[in-house]
């Protein structure tokens, strides 16, 4: 059982949680992921570590409510305790000194992007990072980035916190503003990866991706996470996640994440109807 020792609400439908986990602290490096499991039934679910506090022994993660696992955790308090919680997974992110580093990062990728710009910042990059929401409420970790970078641009959709527009928009502009940059990561949705890595090919800028693929064990036994990246067969959870944006096949990542869709909605509407009060 792993405790919780912090949960809060950073805005609508995203939430941090601070776990007690000392054995994982004491290795976890950026780019790193765990795999929990909420309760005996549940199912297992990776997310990133945002950030962890050796001394304390905790580790920090922040989730989006998205189906029936996230939402039950949602309802999870400071004081609980969830069943399992395995990491750190993944090899974790190369950091080195390269000059000028882009840190791109939307919906629960703007924390998972922390440790990243952090590392790079502290190698002696400069660490320009780009954080986009749809809404300027859905914004969150705006001054913790600022932190560990020279230079944030943050970028709403609707434009109710200017500018207007996406992180394509932003990269391109940075880009056609004469600003050499040397790599890029970028962590958050799929489709917002592919677009950050079709923008930069044309300008020939590495860019460093964070593959979800949909993960079961998580240590290269089941298959279920394979992608395809420069045509060869990749396991996100042992080869990644980190790959280069420029190989992946997109197209098969997004197809394979919809494999269990008409399930997922299944298991929402059952769980929803059977848990209106809202207990988990
Ligand atoms: C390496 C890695 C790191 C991640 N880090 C974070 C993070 O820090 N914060 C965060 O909010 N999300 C993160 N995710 C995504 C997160 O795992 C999914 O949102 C979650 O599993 C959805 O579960 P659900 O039951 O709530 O939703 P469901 O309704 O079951 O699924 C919704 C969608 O989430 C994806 N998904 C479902 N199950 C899994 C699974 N076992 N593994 C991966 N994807 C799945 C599928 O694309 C699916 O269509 C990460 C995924 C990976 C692979
Ligand atoms: S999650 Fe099973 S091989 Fe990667």
């Amino acid at each position: 059982m792993h405790k919780i020792l912090v949960k809060e609400e950073l805005v609508p439908n995203m939430h941090l949680v601070k776990f007690s986990a000392p054995a994982i602290a004491n290795k976890a490096k950026p780019g790193q992921f765990i795999i929990i499991t909420i309760d005996e039934k549940g199912e297992r679910i990776p997310l990133t570590i945002a950030d962890w506090d050796q001394t304390e022994g905790s580790i920090t993660i922040v989730f989006m409510e998205v189906g029936t696992t996230t939402q039950r955790f949602a309802l999870f308090n400071a004081g609980d305790s969830i069943d399992s919680l395995v990491g750190p997974l993944g090899i974790p992110a190369h950091i080195e000194k390269v000059g000028t580093v882009v840190c791109v990062g939307g919906c629960y990728g703007i924390a998972a992007m922390m440790p990243i710009a952090r590392a790079m910042k502290e190698a002696g990059n400069k660490v320009i990072s780009v954080i986009e929401a749809r809404s300027k409420y859905l914004l969150f970790w705006e001054d913790e980035l600022k932190r560990v970078s020279d230079q944030l641009i943050v970028t709403t959709g609707d434009g109710s916190y200017a500018p207007q527009g996406w992180i394509p928009d932003q990269l391109k502009q940075i880009f056609e503003g004469g600003e050499k940059a040397d790599l890029i990561f970028a962590i958050g949705c799929t489709y917002m990866m592919k677009l950050a890595s079709e923008t930069s090919k044309p300008f020939g800028i590495k860019t460093i991706v964070h593959l979800n693929s949909i993960m079961v064990d998580g240590t290269g036994m089941c298959g279920c996470c394979r992608v395809s990246v420069g045509g060869e067969t990749k396991f996100a959870c042992v080869d990644g996640p980190e790959f280069d944006g420029h190989q992946v096949d997109w197209d098969v990542l997004l197809s394979r994440q919809r494999s269990y869709h008409d399930e997922e909605i299944l298991s929402l509407q059952e769980w929803e109807s059977r848990n209106w009060r809202g207990t988990r």
